[in-house]
């Protein structure tokens, strides 16, 4: 473990910290970008200019994560407003008018999808089994009828990876447009999205990306984008061309702020580095939990896990609050505890945490 990484994170100092999969550790870096954006604003009031050129810096820096140009990419405010953009911008005559999405997704992709009058009786799900999602699970579902599929790239409640090149081979063999949620893979997995074949890719900088909330990026093919017409759509969107289309109003600048030096802390650790680092600490998780009796949440195969790593407890919320009061943070959904380290981890910092869970009485 590298001291030097730990070292960038004052909060590291008092806590045991395993909840990256819901909010990541600020940088000490990232914490000044944001103390100096309110410092601009205190000593000057209006800075217009140096916002938005930091907008533009974050929104490469973004670009350059995904393999992408920085015209490709939308600033938008959550990953829920980037599916609603999406979802609203398909000129009639539609190509295709059914939507597919999968039970591995965030709620939201749900909620965004029922609430648009245009695909009403057009949605369907694509159920996992055991805790998987198979790739003839697509071939079966995605059909001619199919305009957009929707998957995560990772799942936020087991950390399974889906296979997003193959599912992308059969969306578009079949005429369906791909769109991915990253929320829960961007800082930590590779990403490219043209070797990939994604279409449409959105996340926040919350998570794995150790940002804030209140900025995320939405990035859509070139060519694709020609094809969308807008109607979240606002003065900062206006007469522009490819995905800066979708654009609206003013961001929060205070997020871009963050999102852009959390993005300089990413690349400068490099992506893969911290793969190779979480996939170390992802054996260790599953090893270990197991030796101590919990129960593996999803599928068993290990193979597409990430670090994320979910374990069965039937007093999950109960017993996440009690860690909290001892310094270690997880987070707690439903009937399981998950563990999500991310590269200013260690193995002692998952060994303490599974030996409290299991000290508690189920
Ligand atoms: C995979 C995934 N997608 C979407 C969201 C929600 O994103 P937002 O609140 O930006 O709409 C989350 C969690 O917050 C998530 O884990």
């Amino acid at each position: 473990m590298n001291e030097k990484i730990v070292s960038q994170f004052p909060t590291l100092t008092n806590r045991n910290y395993l909840a990256s999969c819901s909010q990541g550790l600020l940088p000490a870096s990232t914490s000044d970008a944001i103390t100096a954006y309110h410092e601009e604003l205190r000593a000057n009031g209006i800075n217009w200019d140096a916002a938005m050129g930091m907008l533009e810096r974050a929104r490469e820096s973004f670009a350059a994560l995904i393999g992408a140009d920085p015209d490709e990419i939308a600033v938008v405010s959550s990953v829920s407003h980037a599916i609603s953009a999406i979802a609203t911008a398909f000129p009639d005559p539609l190509t295709g008018d059914e939507v597919i999405f999968t039970d591995f997704d965030f709620p939201t992709v749900a909620d965004v999808w029922t609430a648009q009058a245009k695909f009403q009786g057009k949605l369907h799900v694509i159920p996992s089994e055991h805790g998987k999602i198979s790739p003839a699970s697509f071939e079966d579902h995605i059909s001619e009828k199919t305009l957009l599929t929707s998957i995560p790239h990772v799942h936020y409640k087991s950390g399974l990876k889906l296979d997003i090149k193959e599912i992308a081979e059969i969306a578009h063999r079949k005429g369906s447009l791909l769109f991915v949620d990253a929320y829960q893979s961007a800082g930590h997995c590779p990403i490219h999205v043209k070797e990939m074949g994604i279409d449409f890719l959105a996340t926040g900088t919350r998570k794995y990306l150790l940002g804030i909330p209140g900025i995320a990026f939405l990035y859509i093919d070139k060519k694709i984008a020609d094809t969308l017409q807008p109607s979240m759509t606002g003065w900062l969107g206006k007469g522009k061309k490819d995905a800066r289309k979708f654009d609206t109003g003013t961001p929060s600048f205070i997020s871009a702020y963050a999102a852009k030096a959390s993005l300089d802390f990413i690349h400068s650790v490099g992506v893969r580095h911290i793969a190779a680092y979480l996939e170390e600490l992802r054996a260790f998780t599953v090893q270990y939990g197991r030796k101590k009796g919990l129960r593996l949440y999803g599928a068993e195969e290990v193979e597409n896990r990430t670090s994320l790593t979910a374990f069965f407890h039937p007093r999950a919320a109960e017993v996440v609050h009690k860690l909290q009061e001892k310094g270690i943070v997880l987070t707690a959904k439903e009937n399981i505890i998950r563990i999500a380290p991310h590269v200013y981890n260690t193995r002692q910092d998952i060994e303490r945490a599974i030996d409290e869970i299991v000290q508690l009485p189920e």
